[in-house]
């Protein structure tokens, strides 16, 4: 059988396990969502968003584009931000980028990519950003890497720019934000630690949008 036909077999396979560990399962999910948290992940077919969390059906608000960017004129993530930050109140935002993302490393390269030149041309902003930083990495594999890295978190600071995110914020103390990348060699998620308290004070004085003052 082909894998695509395989699907359809997976697909009631996974209806009867789903059944038989809760006979309910389905009419609960048919209830309605309540996630807690909202994922930004790139679409590589490798770094699964649920899988690799051990995730269940309801848990997880899910977007996925390649190298997990949060552009600041894209209205498909900034639609989905607004979504699980405003109407389903998320207490987390995640950004999760991973090492060998073909993004990010075609953003490193010089050649024409058509429709995906505007898109990666995001990268290639944050590397002129902090291009004396990532020059002083000589080896190319460890720049790359720390390209990821940045990239994840240049993205986790364009959700704290936006006006939903700092009305949320101000008002309930959630989301929090945070900085993953996924090592594709180990299987290990891995937490960037990004101080998002300090990076909203860093960048405050030119993106406050003065939600706090509405009241
Ligand atoms: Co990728």
């Amino acid at each position: 059988m082909d894998l695509y036909n395989q699907i359809f077999e997976n697909n009631k396979k996974w209806i009867s396990e789903k059944k038989a560990n809760d006979g309910n399962f389905f009419e609960h999910l048919a209830e309605g969502q309540n996630p807690e948290i909202l994922y930004i992940g790139c679409s590589d077919s490798r770094v699964t968003a649920e899988d690799m969390t051990g995730i269940q059906p309801g848990q997880m608000f899910v977007h996925r584009n390649i190298a997990n960017l949060v552009p600041n004129n894209d209205n498909n993530s900034a639609a989905v931000i607004e979504y699980a930050i405003d109407q389903l109140k998320v207490k987390h935002v995640v950004v999760c980028g991973h090492y060998n993302c073909g993004g990010v490393r075609a953003a490193m390269q010089a050649k024409d990519l058509g429709i995906l030149n505007p898109w990666l041309r995001n990268i290639r902003d944050i590397y002129r950003l902090y291009k004396d930083e990532l020059n002083l990495i000589a080896d190319e594999k460890l720049r790359y890497n720390h390209l990821v890295e940045l990239n994840v978190k240049e993205q986790c600071i364009n959700v704290i720019k936006m006006a939903v995110f700092q009305k949320s914020f101000l008002e309930n103390g959630f989301p929090n934000v945070h900085g993953w990348v996924f090592d594709i060699h180990t299987g290990e998620l891995k937490d960037l630690q990004i101080d998002f308290f300090k990076a909203l004070q860093d960048i405050k004085e030119i993106y406050d949008l003065g939600t706090g003052n509405s009241k």
